[in-house]
């Protein structure tokens, strides 16, 4: 489960190209839903998106996992800021288990910058993660090109990988268009 690039160093750059600079409208589209809801969230691969102080903002519970330090202490500083409760840490999502199973986890862009070999390992870790009928916000990029990343989530190749026995698909996908001139489709899924 070697990381497919030195995220630290590209957190080091002046600027990253997946960063949009404000919230995904996806999230937006979902935040009546989250507001409504609460519990503990995880975000793995948060990078400095602005949504895991937002989900924070609104009473979640929130844990944020990257490996990248740079990353880590962006958003730890993003939380204090704003006054918001939650942890974040520096770990290899594949090595780290939260002490209880959550009740949602958010994924943007995560994975789509894992290697496509290890997209079942880190979908068994999504299952650990989530409590059986918890949440899975999930946002698959799109972008029809072979090489990555990122990696394009192909629809039919993600409702295998998250198939019917763990995960009930919600309704029809929300669209966002991605600064890097390519889409995401959001879904809402649920952990059986
Ligand atoms: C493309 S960036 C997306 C960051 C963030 N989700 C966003 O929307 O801006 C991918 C993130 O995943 C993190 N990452 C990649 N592989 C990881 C791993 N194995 N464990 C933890 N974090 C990882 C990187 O450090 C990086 O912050």
């Amino acid at each position: 489960m070697e990381p497919v690039l030195d995220w630290e160093a590209r957190y080091l750059e002046p600027s990253v190209p997946w960063e949009r600079g404000g919230l995904n409208p996806a999230f937006l589209a979902w935040r009546d839903w989250l507001s409504n809801h609460s519990g503990t969230a995880i975000v793995p691969g948060c990078g400095r998106s602005p949504e895991l102080v937002a989900l924070a903002g609104i009473g979640w519970q929130v844990t944020g996992v990257d490996l990248s330090p740079t990353a880590v202490g962006y958003q730890q500083e993003r939380l204090a800021a704003a006054g918001c409760q939650g942890e974040v840490i520096a770990s290899n999502l594949f090595e780290w288990q939260p002490g209880l199973p959550a009740d949602l986890v958010y994924e943007q862009t995560c994975l789509c910058a894992l290697n496509p070999d290890d997209w079942s390992a880190y979908e068994s870790q999504l299952a650990r993660w989530i409590r059986p009928g918890g949440t899975l916000l999930v946002l698959f990029l799109q972008t029809k090109d072979p090489d990555g990343p990122p990696f394009h989530c192909d629809i039919d190749d993600m409702r295998r990988l998250f198939a019917s026995r763990r995960w009930d698909w919600g309704g029809a996908p929300l669209r966002s268009d991605h600064p890097m001139g390519v889409h995401e489709l959001g879904f809402r899924l649920s952990r059986c």
